[in-house]
């Protein structure tokens, strides 16, 4: 779409639109709500259980039972989904991500208990095996190669496991090749029909994960980087070929990951396939605007909106982020 030509001053004066509230309200061009926002979990064993994560303030590790109460308050802000990430020690880790399998993981019986107290809330779980393996990755490994299609085939598996506990949103976060693809015929032969699949389609390379690998317990365990598989950060042309790859293969929605550093690469695959468009706005993003709100050096409740809004504007239909229960209080004015 072509801007219209304004004629020139005073013609035109672009700030009688702003003179007053109720005129900016009048023709402002987008708007957030809680329907937007996607609330990440992290999930610790125990009962009664909250764990600071110091590199990422405000945001807890729950226990299961922790986690119910905080998906009866996403219900009633109206938070339509909150998506679950378990923390693992390193003994519980091996090479080949065994618990990312185990029908009883954290993972599991979180989405079993929420489900149950609150089945009008949606449930998104990532399909990758980094919390649970000893290494890190998110793949099988050969020595120093990451394996793909071994990969993808546990990718199946935990999928389907976790759909039987009553998942409905899985998000393959591995940057796998086909995995997509594979995740999709083996719903679809298990009569899950009607799960959907948000991908990771556009995942880069990013230093901004750092807090959320403390949150899982993948600090200390990642060994190297994750650059065989996640995308080159100086990379936008090939974002759109990992996308329409994962459209092909039959995800709903898409993801563009991380979330400020790459809106550029968000507008472009909202504007070139006008699909379910997500951003995360990641844990290092996160530290970032907390730890200067802690500081007093930004203001909390404006930063935050003004943060999520530039997704909207990018092109994003919705936004997950840890902000998500403050965001939604804020637009609620609760
Ligand atoms: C793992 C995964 C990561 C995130 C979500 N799923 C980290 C990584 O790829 O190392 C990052 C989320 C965040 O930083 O908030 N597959």
């Amino acid at each position: 779409m072509k801007t219209n030509p304004s004629p020139m001053f005073p013609a035109t004066r672009l700030r009688r639109n702003r003179k007053a509230d109720w005129s900016r309200r009048l023709v402002c061009e987008n708007t957030l709500s809680a329907n937007d926002l996607i609330w990440p979990l992290f999930l610790i064993q125990g009962k009664g259980k909250r764990e600071a994560i110091p590199s990422m303030p405000g945001v807890e590790r729950l226990s299961v039972d922790e986690a119910v109460r905080a998906a009866e308050q996403a219900v009633e802000l109206g938070i339509p989904v909150i998506a679950l990430f378990p923390h693992t020690s390193l003994d519980k880790r091996d090479p080949k991500g065994s618990l990312a399998l185990d029908p009883n993981n954290l993972v599991a019986q979180a989405t079993r208990a929420i489900k149950a107290a609150f089945p009008q809330i949606g449930v998104l779980c990532d399909a990758a095996l980094d919390p649970y393996t000893s290494h890190g990755h998110d793949g099988l490994m050969d020595g120093d190669r990451i394996l793909n299609d071994e990969t993808v085939e546990l990718l199946v598996q935990q999928s389907l496991m976790q759909v039987e506990a009553g998942c409905d949103i899985i998000a393959p976060s591995d940057m796998m090749d086909g995995r997509v693809a594979a995740i999709r015929a083996g719903l679809e032969k298990s009569g899950h029909t009607d799960t959907q699949i948000m991908s990771y389609a556009a995942k880069f390379a990013s230093a901004f994960y750092g807090p959320f690998r403390d949150a899982i317990g993948s600090t200390g365990a990642l060994k190297g980087d994750k650059r065989t598989y996640q995308m080159d950060p100086a990379n936008g042309d090939e974002a759109i070929r990992e996308v329409a790859l994962d459209i092909a293969e039959g995800a709903d929605m898409v993801m563009v990951k991380p979330g400020m550093p790459y809106l550029d690469v968000l507008t472009r695959v909202k504007q070139e396939f006008g699909m379910p468009t997500f951003a995360y706005q990641v844990s290092g993003e996160y530290a970032m605007l907390a730890g200067a709100i802690e500081n007093g050096w930004l203001d909390r409740d404006r930063v935050i909106l003004e943060s999520l809004m530039s997704f909207k504007r990018a092109g994003a239909d919705g936004v997950l982020t840890y902000f998500a229960p403050v965001a939604a209080r804020l637009l609620k004015n609760i």
